[in-house]
């Protein structure tokens, strides 16, 4: 039974059909004028996606009130609770859409289902709150019960967006797990010209080697923390990597992500260079 779901909610992932549509739609959102906001949208000054916390909100709110029409005499603090979810999930939708605008096609497949799902939720409790307000307690309360039951679908597609489709987790969180600890040469100095992005592979892991114009040497994680794009095909400017496929700007120096999407920053090595121009590397916390 598991596995028939989670078969057909694979599925969703695979449904090109849809792909004229978030075409569309992908275009909107990432033409919004949000600027700077479009970050925190994203979750990058908390270093975690924002709309996985702000759906608590909703969700919690809309759970509380089921809970309340069935306890009799609390139809106006159930009104309420009602009315804070649908206003809470303004919010969420908001950066939920941003996040989506930003990924994989199979994802942004889901993702529509899933947002498209919560909107069908918003609106039927929308009317449970209208209704309510009129008198209409028995119509309110089945309004409600729909609207819980379609939020909770949708719900189940997030998780399945997140967890199975790997939307929302930082990329590089098993780097270094993946490396032994202490230092591992990468090369020799003149192996890196000045200003150009370096691919090298350290075991598994890919690294981006950048030698700046003063003779430092910067070393990241070559895979981007978002969805794992390839830094070492970015651009690099102002002493930064912007990630080719989705835009994220990484500090070369210590990996910090200075725009998103991506709310995670690159691991960061150490680097050494011996008198004979052998460079080693090293990540704090590998092994
Ligand atoms: S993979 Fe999306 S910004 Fe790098």
């Amino acid at each position: 039974m598991s596995t028939a779901l989670v078969k057909s909610l694979d599925a969703l992932g695979r449904w090109e059909q849809l792909d004229a549509v978030t075409g569309a739609v992908q275009r909107v959102v990432r033409g919004l004028p949000l600027g700077r906001f479009r970050d925190v949208l994203h979750g990058l000054p908390i270093g975690h996606p924002l709309h996985p916390a702000l759906v608590q909100v909703p969700m919690g709110a809309w759970a509380s009130a089921a809970v309340l029409d069935t306890v009799p005499g609390t139809g106006r603090s159930a009104r309420l609770l009602v009315g804070v979810g649908v206003l809470s999930a303004v919010p969420a939708a908001w950066a939920g859409w941003v996040d989506w605008a930003e990924q994989h096609e199979d994802q942004m497949r889901t993702g529509l289902v899933h947002a498209v799902s919560m909107a069908l939720a918003i609106g039927l409790y929308a009317r449970s709150w209208v209704h309510r307000g009129r008198g209409g307690t028995v119509r309110g309360k089945l309004l409600g019960f729909a609207g819980l039951s379609v939020a909770g679908a949708g719900g189940m597609l997030g998780g399945h967006l997140a967890f199975r489709q790997g939307a929302g987790p930082n990329k590089t969180e098993p780097v270094p797990r993946l490396l032994e600890e202490g230092w591992h040469p990468v090369g020799r100095v003149e192996d890196f010209p000045v200003g150009e992005a370096v691919r090298r592979e350290l075991g598994e892991v890919p690294l981006l080697v950048v030698r700046q114009v003063g003779g430092e040497i910067h070393v990241l994680a070559g895979r981007c923390s978002h969805q794992s794009g390839p830094l070492t095909d970015g651009t690099l400017a102002d002493g930064c990597v912007t990630c080719p496929w989705h835009g994220s700007v990484f500090r070369l120096a210590d990996g910090a992500n200075i725009a998103g999407p991506a709310t995670a920053p690159q691991p960061s090595f150490r680097v050494r260079v011996e008198g004979d121009g052998s460079v080693y590397v090293r990540l704090p916390g590998a092994g």
